[in-house]
């Protein structure tokens, strides 16, 4: 077949099912990676109040006699620590799971954003990060499985909050809508208000295994798993070339368009 390699339509279909089909094993690696280190980032939460109520009790069983107060303190700081630990697993367990029928393929995104940001609370707290979320109110549910919405959302979020953890007063906007010109389709924008990204590293962003974090913060996977997903739900994932109005200073804008569902 005359395709040559460095073809950039070797992405446009029909693909070639041998190339289709290392994609699809490709873009499956990438989830289960991006979603490894998601599990690590929550592990790495868990443990900490876990080893706060283990010191909380070593301290008390080192000690020669304990006055009631000093108890009933350590005793409050260890309810404390459990509901975190509460909150935490609870959290984890709204994951959504892929439906297996194509029934699913639906989501409201207000419901869904809810659900992100309560995955990512910690790390938006941690980092003293103001999150603004705006949904048009006329918004439709979207075409598409919960599961990649928010595979996709999770990546994007996760990205501005490691673009702005050296920011003086990081910011993260997401504002969902449905699209003037194309009113089939949806778009929902995340922006920060990070150090923005470089020329030279723009028209890399989207390859696999590209990422300017070092091989133990990044896989380099989560915008080309990202965007597959988006594509395989008959949408688009771009980065937006200028921000665009925002309420709140942004430098970088990623624009997820899905189909919303029709006739509802
Ligand atoms: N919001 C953002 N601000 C600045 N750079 C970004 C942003 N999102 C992505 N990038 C750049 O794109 C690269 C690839 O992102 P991604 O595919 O998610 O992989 P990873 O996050 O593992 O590096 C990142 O390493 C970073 O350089
Ligand atoms: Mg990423």
């Amino acid at each position: 077949m005359p395709t040559s390699p460095e073809d950039p339509a070797a992405t446009s279909p029909p693909a070639d099912p041998e190339i289709r089909r290392l994609r699809e094993m490709l873009a499956s690696a990438g989830r289960l990676a991006e979603f490894g280190r998601f599990a690590a980032q929550q592990i790495h939460e868990l443990r900490q109040p876990l080893f706060a109520i283990k010191g909380l009790g070593q301290l008390l069983l080192e000690k020669e006699r304990v006055e009631l107060d000093e108890v009933l303190d350590f005793a409050r700081h260890i309810v404390e620590q459990s509901e975190r630990l509460t909150a935490l697993v609870s959290n984890l367990r709204q994951l959504s799971v892929p439906a297996p029928s194509a029934a699913a393929a639906r989501t409201e995104v207000a419901t869904l954003l809810l659900r992100v940001t309560s995955l990512l609370d910690l790390r938006l707290r941690k980092g003293g990060v103001t999150l603004r979320t705006q949904i048009a109110p006329d918004l439709p549910p979207l075409a598409a499985a919960p599961h990649a919405v928010e595979q996709i959302l999770i990546n994007l979020l996760g990205n501005a909050l490691d673009a702005v953890a050296s920011s003086g007063q990081p910011v993260v906007q997401v504002r969902a809508r449905v699209m003037a010109e194309s009113p089939r389709f949806a778009a929902i924008e995340v922006a920060d208000n990070g150090s923005g990204i470089a020329k030279a590293v723009r028209d890399r962003l989207f390859e696999s295994f590209f990422t300017t974090k070092g091989d133990e913060q990044g896989t380099g996977l989560g915008l080309a798993v990202s965007r597959e997903i988006a594509r395989g739900a008959g949408g688009e994932l771009v980065l937006l070339d200028e921000p665009g109005v925002w309420n709140e200073p942004a430098s970088t804008v990623f624009r997820l368009t899905l189909p919303v569902s029709q006739g509802l």
